[in-house]
C-alpha cells in the first residue's frame, strides 16, 4: 500500500516519510486546536450541537490545510503540499488555481548498467539528452574508477557503486532503483550476471548488449575480446550484436534487434572490436528509446 502512494506521489522514499510525518504532526495538532477553541469559547455538551459541528468543520477545511501547509514549509516540502493545496481550492470551486496538466507526467527513468569504458553509455546518455519522455536518471557500476563514471560525472548524472554481496546476496540495490524511480535498466557492458531478484523486479524490462551475433558466442564467459577471438577462430564470414531482453540464463532472453557486419579474412579480433564497436553506437540508443518508449 505504502509503495503505491509513493508510486502516485512521485517521491523518494524518504520525501515519502517526510510526508508522512507532515500528515501525522497537522492531524494531532488540528484535534489539540480544535479542543482548545472548543474549551476557550465555553462550548460544552451542553452547548447547541450546530455551533460545535460548524467549529470542527471549519477547523478541517481551513484550520487544517494552514496547519499543513505550516509543518510542510518547516519540512521543507511546500512544493508538495501547496500543489496539493491548489489541487483541493480548485475542487472546492478555485478554478484560477486550476493545477497545470500539461508536461506532468514525469519521463520514464532509465539505469545504466556498466562496467567499463562506457562507450555504449555515453553515446545513449547523448542520444537521449533532453528527451522528453525518457530520462537516464542513474549509472550504476561495479569497478571503482570505471570510465563509465567520469562520464556521468560529465553529464551530471547520479552514479551508484555497486558491491558484490549485496548485489548477489541482498537486495540487489533494488531501494535505491526504486528511490530513483528506474523502470528500465540498460546493460551496456556490464559483466556481472544479473540476479534472480533484479529480473523478477524488471520482468522484460532489462535490456543488454551482446557483441555477437546470438546464439552464437554467447553465454558464460564469452564476452570482451573473447568472443571476436572465437568468431575469428571459427571462421566466420559475419558477425554482429544482439540487443535483447534479459532473463535468468546469460545471453539467452528474446532477442530485440540484430546487425551485420562482414568479418574479413585476416581481421584481427582488435579490427573486428572495432567494427562491433560502430555497430553498438550506431543502433543501442535508438533501440534503447524505441524499446523504453514502447
Ligand atoms: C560492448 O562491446 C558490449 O557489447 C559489451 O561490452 C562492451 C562495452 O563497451 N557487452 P563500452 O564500455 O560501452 O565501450
Amino acid at each position: 500500500m505504502f509503495k503505491r502512494l509513493q508510486e502516485k506521489w512521485g517521491v523518494s522514499t524518504r520525501q515519502f516519510w517526510i510526508l508522512f510525518i507532515v500528515f501525522g504532526l497537522t492531524g494531532i495538532t488540528t484535534a489539540t486546536l480544535t479542543r482548545y477553541i472548543t474549551s476557550w469559547l465555553g462550548m460544552d455538551e451542553t452547548s447547541f450541537w450546530l455551533w460545535k459541528l460548524l467549529l470542527r468543520v471549519g477547523m478541517l477545511l481551513f484550520g487544517y490545510q494552514v496547519i499543513l501547509l505550516s509543518y510542510g514549509f518547516l519540512l521543507g516540502q511546500w512544493a508538495f503540499f501547496w500543489k496539493y493545496e491548489k489541487k483541493l481550492l480548485f475542487r472546492l470551486g478555485f478554478t484560477s488555481l486550476a493545477p497545470k496538466t500539461t508536461h506532468t507526467k514525469p519521463p520514464t527513468a532509465i539505469a545504466i548498467f556498466a562496467s567499463g569504458a562506457g562507450s555504449n553509455a555515453r553515446k545513449i546518455i547523448e542520444h537521449l539528452k533532453g528527451h522528453v519522455s525518457i530520462q537516464v536518471a542513474l549509472i550504476v557500476c561495479n569497478k571503482p574508477g570505471a570510465g563509465v563514471l567520469a562520464i556521468a560525472r560529465t553529464h551530471q548524472i547520479p552514479t551508484l557503486l555497486i558491491e558484490k554481496e549485496r548485489f548477489f546476496k541482498g537486495d540487489a540495490y533494488l531501494a535505491e532503483l526504486q528511490e530513483h524511480h528506474i523502470r528500465f535498466i540498460v546493460l551496456a557492458g556490464f559483466l556481472w550476471k544479473v540476479p534472480d531478484a533484479l529480473i523478477k523486479a524488471y520482468p522484460d524490462k532489462i535490456i543488454n548488449i551482446h557483441p555477437a551475433l546470438l546464439p552464437k558466442y554467447g553465454g558464460k564467459g564469452m564476452y570482451g575480446m573473447r568472443v571476436h577471438e572465437a568468431v575469428i577462430a571459427a571462421g566466420e564470414k559475419e558477425s554482429g550484436i544482439t540487443i535483447h531482453y534479459v532473463n535468468e540464463h546469460f545471453d539467452e532472453g528474446t532477442p530485440i534487434f540484430q546487425a551485420r557486419c562482414p568479418v574479413a579474412p585476416g581481421d584481427t579480433p582488435e579490427e573486428l572490436a572495432q567494427k562491433i564497436h560502430a555497430l553498438e553506437h550506431r543502433y543501442f540508443p535508438e533501440i534503447v528509446e524505441k524499446t523504453v518508449g514502447n
